[in-house]
Formats: structure tokens, C-alpha cells, sequence
């Protein structure tokens, strides 16, 4: 796939088959991600891939924290508010994805389901969770940024869909304690993984962009 097309063409995929992603696939695109830039070269990330059987078991744990309502406790935690053109778009984001599903505005059943599809993955057959050391600051999540756009554009490239999510990074010490790793791993983003469902009806939603008169300032 030509490379600005690729990035174009990349978004957020909400419904995945249920077909396995083969480890040959997984390795390439980690063998990808993992060039991507660093400061320094420190290459700070951590990565955990979780499929099968250990997929299903964490995915029932993390559903059960969300449906039952606990409180988020991330280690990044998630903005309380943001600037009004940004609160904009995220209200936009929202609005637009429950037009796509015909979930009407006071549906609270309805949003609260949707919500809770992330602690399925989206059915996706394979998650993969990033960490970072705690010791590390804000460049370090910078980096791991960088790896995490990588890794969706090598799997994109071959026909896998990818969801980057802060949803499944709620529940830290859930993660933590199924993959046997210490508090000192902070989670930072989890990413679903697999082959896009033409057939879901979320996949027809495509989030809109700000121009770039709203963004950029050019000077001559
Ligand atoms: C750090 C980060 C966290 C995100 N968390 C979630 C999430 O928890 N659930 C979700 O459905 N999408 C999540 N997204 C996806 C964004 O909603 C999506 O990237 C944005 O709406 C733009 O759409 P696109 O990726 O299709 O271009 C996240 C994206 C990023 C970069």
C-alpha cells in the first residue's frame, strides 16, 4: 500500500472477525512498530500481546470491572476537561457515533453498551497492551505514542484493523496481576487487534478533522 494512502485510509476499526491473527502477521508488525523513533534511542516500550484463551479470560475480567461500574483507577488517568474547541470535537465524536448506530440522545442503555464493547475488544481475536517503566516522564510517552501509530499503520498495511484505546487501561491492576507483571509497569494504552468486520454497522462511522486553517499558522 502507497504510504500517504495508507495513512489516509487508516481509522479506527470498532468490529472485528472473529479469525485468529497469524503470528507470522503479528511479528511482522511489531518488527515494524519497533522502528519506530525514540528519544534518544531509549526505546522505552513494553509490550504485552494477548490472544486465545488468555484474550477471553482477560477481556471477561476487564468486562465485568466496567459493567459493574467500578471507577477507573489508570495509571495515565483520563482529562477531567478540555479547551472549548476540543470539548467541540469530542462531543462531535460522540454525537456522530451514536447517529451511525441510531442510539438516540437520552439512551443511556444504549451509550452504556457501546462503551462496554471495549472491554470486548470489539470482538477483536488478539489485544495488545503497551507499558512504560514508572520511572519514566513525558518523552517516554511521547515515544510510546509514536510506536503505537507504527504498529496501526503496519497492521492497516496488511489488512488488519486496529482500535487504540484508553478504555481498557481502567483497570491496571487487573491487567497487571493477570499478565504477572509488578506495579512498576505503568499501562498506558491497550490496542485491538485483528481483521476488520465490513458487516458491523460501527465501521461505517469516520471521524471528521479539523482543517487546517483551524491548526496550522504559516509563516512567510
Ligand atoms: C490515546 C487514544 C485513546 C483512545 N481510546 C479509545 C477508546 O478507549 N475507545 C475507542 O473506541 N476509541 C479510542 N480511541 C480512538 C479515537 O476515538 C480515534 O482515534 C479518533 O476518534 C479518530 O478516529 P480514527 O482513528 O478513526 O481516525 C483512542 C485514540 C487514542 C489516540
Amino acid at each position: 500500500m502507497e504510504l500517504l494512502q495508507g495513512l489516509s485510509s487508516r481509522r479506527s476499526v470498532r468490529g472485528f472477525k472473529s479469525t485468529p491473527v497469524p503470528e507470522e502477521a503479528l511479528r511482522a508488525i511489531l518488527q515494524a512498530a519497533i522502528r519506530s523513533p525514540s528519544y534518544t534511542n531509549t526505546q522505552p516500550w513494553e509490550v504485552a500481546v494477548v490472544s486465545g484463551r488468555k484474550r477471553d479470560a482477560l477481556s471477561q475480567i476487564l468486562y465485568d470491572l466496567a459493567s459493574a461500574g467500578t471507577p477507573s483507577s489508570a495509571d495515565v488517568p483520563a482529562p477531567t476537561q478540555w479547551p472549548p474547541a476540543l470539548a467541540g470535537r469530542a462531543a462531535e465524536h460522540s454525537a456522530r457515533r451514536f447517529r451511525v448506530l441510531g442510539i438516540e440522545r437520552d439512551d443511556a442503555d444504549g451509550r452504556n453498551q457501546l462503551r462496554l464493547q471495549n472491554y470486548r475488544f470489539f470482538g477483536a481475536p488478539c489485544i495488545i497492551f503497551l507499558f512504560l517503566d514508572s520511572t519514566l516522564g513525558d518523552w517516554s510517552t511521547f515515544d510510546l505514542g509514536l510506536f503505537a501509530q507504527t504498529l496501526a499503520l503496519a497492521a492497516h498495511g496488511l489488512g488488519l484493523g486496529t482500535c487504540l484505546q484508553a478504555s481498557v487501561t481502567h483497570y491496571p491492576v487487573a491487567v497487571r496481576s493477570f499478565l504477572d507483571l509488578p506495579p512498576s509497569k505503568k499501562l498506558v494504552l491497550g490496542i485491538s487487534l485483528g481483521y476488520p468486520d465490513p458487516a458491523a454497522p460501527i465501521n461505517r462511522y469516520e471521524s471528521a478533522r479539523a482543517g487546517l486553517d483551524e491548526i496550522v499558522k504559516w509563516y512567510r
